[in-house]
């Protein structure tokens, strides 16, 4: 496929016409946010796009422009935007009970983590829901040190887990951990990806040296046994990275040699987005003891979900237990929605076909554009490395950010990812098509000439 850049590319037609905006215009919005949010909530862009509307894969700003969304809201509308199963559903939920809590019975708790349970590996059955990927990775790190007994925990490096205390602790990129940790115990094993490892050899050999580096953590840093090992099975917030087919696998094995259960965060790559599987986990042939889920679970709706082995959810019953939300009507019914979109539409196997036209137009791409250094991941979970040189790997950081304002101006939205913020994350709603990914492929070959990439 060769895309000619000299044209400007246009989006593929949509029918949808989106309603007036009749709201606060966007400095009147960027100056209360200003003035009365937390200054650490960011946005991206020089100047900061404000989006009212969504129609399933598009996006509208105020002024009614449309833009191809590649990153789902940071991989989380799996669906689509405004999907209408999803919204009426929910609509009807909240006319009818919206809230009460686990105290009392209520008929979608049970059914979704039974739903859950049945896209799981046998033995994964039993599902505390909570509201965010953070309460989740928590949750599931106290299970893992309640069921072993142990303290430790291994986490990978460049892995992100959230920023509450316990997943801040598992967190490992500088960049979004504060020098406020009370959460110990956590240690950082060797990444397998083998774009950056310090380790030389095949992926396959880099990646059996990364788990060969869980046992020397296990035995310099630890009493020798750990609770857990966690990690993604596709880095998202770490920029797509990812270990051969093997890491997996052999940090498994190393990890329960002493004890510790395997965590795998779902939080990105779960609910079909890598295509040929629905877990990220199943691209790599392991079985986790337990599994995390958020973003995606719930199209937008926050829920979030743990789901592991009885006995060892078993341990919660020792003190009382209770999150609010979790297992709320609302979220219940976004969550069993999703899961028939996503059966219904063939929404998996759309991120597996259509994934796969969008990464070989990446790697086409690659073959005549120097800034590309590497092209990795899997159905509609893919990263775009961008490099100064090819050969020493200089992170190219502002020809990054330039691209992204060049894509937004194009009408592409894509993330930004990897600890030097050189990645491109893009990480669309899973019901893209193969006309959205040549736009795609046209606007990134069109952007990348403009920043002489
Ligand atoms: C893999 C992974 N785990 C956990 C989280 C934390 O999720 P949340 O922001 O919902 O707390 C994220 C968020 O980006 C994530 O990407």
């Amino acid at each position: 496929m060769t895309h000619t850049a000299a044209t400007r590319p246009t989006l593929p037609p949509c029918s949808h016409v989106p309603r007036p905006y009749t709201g606060p215009s966007r400095q009147e919005v960027l100056a209360i946010r200003r003035q009365f949010a937390n200054p650490g909530i960011f946005t991206i862009y020089r100047e900061p796009l404000m989006l009212v509307e969504g129609h399933r894969q598009y996006l509208f700003d105020e002024t009614g422009r449309r833009y191809l969304d590649l990153f789902a809201g940071i991989a989380t509308v799996a669906c689509g935007h405004g999907h209408p199963v999803v919204a009426q559903r929910v609509a009807a939920q909240i006319e009818l009970l919206g809230h009460t809590s686990t105290i009392y019975l209520h008929p979608l708790m049970g059914e979704f983590a039974r739903r859950l349970a049945a896209k799981m590996p046998p033995g994964l059955d039993v599902t505390y829901f909570v509201n965010s990927g953070s309460e989740a990775n928590d949750l599931a790190v106290l299970m893992a040190r309640l069921a072993t007994g142990n303290h430790d925990v291994i986490a990978l490096r460049n892995g992100y887990h959230g920023g509450s205390p316990a997943a801040m602790a598992l967190t490992s990129h500088h960049t979004w951990k504060y020098p406020a940790q009370l959460n110990t115990g956590v240690h950082h094993a060797m990444n397998p990806d083998p774009y950056r490892s310090p380790f030389r050899g095949t992926p396959e050999e880099i990646a059996s040296q990364s788990a060969a580096d869980i046992r020397e953590l296990v035995r310099f840093s630890t009493p020798g046994r750990i609770a857990a090992f966690i990690a993604e099975s596709y880095q998202g917030v770490g920029g797509v990275t990812h270990g051969a087919p093997n890491y997996l696998r052999e940090a498994f094995a190393i990890a329960r040699e002493y004890g510790g259960l395997c965590i795998a965060d779902e939080v990105q790559p779960g609910f079909g987005r890598t295509g040929d599987h629905y877990w990220g986990f199943e691209n790599f042939g392991v079985v986790p003891d337990i599994v995390t889920m958020a973003k995606g679970i719930g199209n937008g709706f926050p829920l979030s979900a743990v789901t592991t082995r009885r006995e060892i959810a078993q341990k919660l019953t020792e003190r009382s237990h209770i999150n609010t939300f979790g297992g709320n009507p609302l979220a219940m019914t976004a969550g069993l929605a999703v899961l028939d979109v996503i059966d219904q539409e063939r929404l998996q196997e759309n991120a597996r076909v259509v994934g796969a036209r969008l990464r070989a137009g990446l790697e086409e791409l690659a073959t005549h554009h120097r800034l590309i250094g590497d092209v990795r991941g899997r159905g509609l979970m893919l990263g775009v490395e961008l490099v100064r040189d090819r050969g020493t790997k200089e992170p190219a950081r502002e020809e990054t950010v330039e691209l992204l304002e060049q894509l937004r101006e194009l009408g592409v939205l894509v993330g930004k990812g990897g600890l030097f913020g050189n990645v491109l994350r893009i990480k669309p709603p899973l019901c893209i098509t193969a006309a959205d990914v040549d736009f795609a492929l046209a606007a990134l070959e069109h952007a990348l000439e403009r920043v002489g990439g």
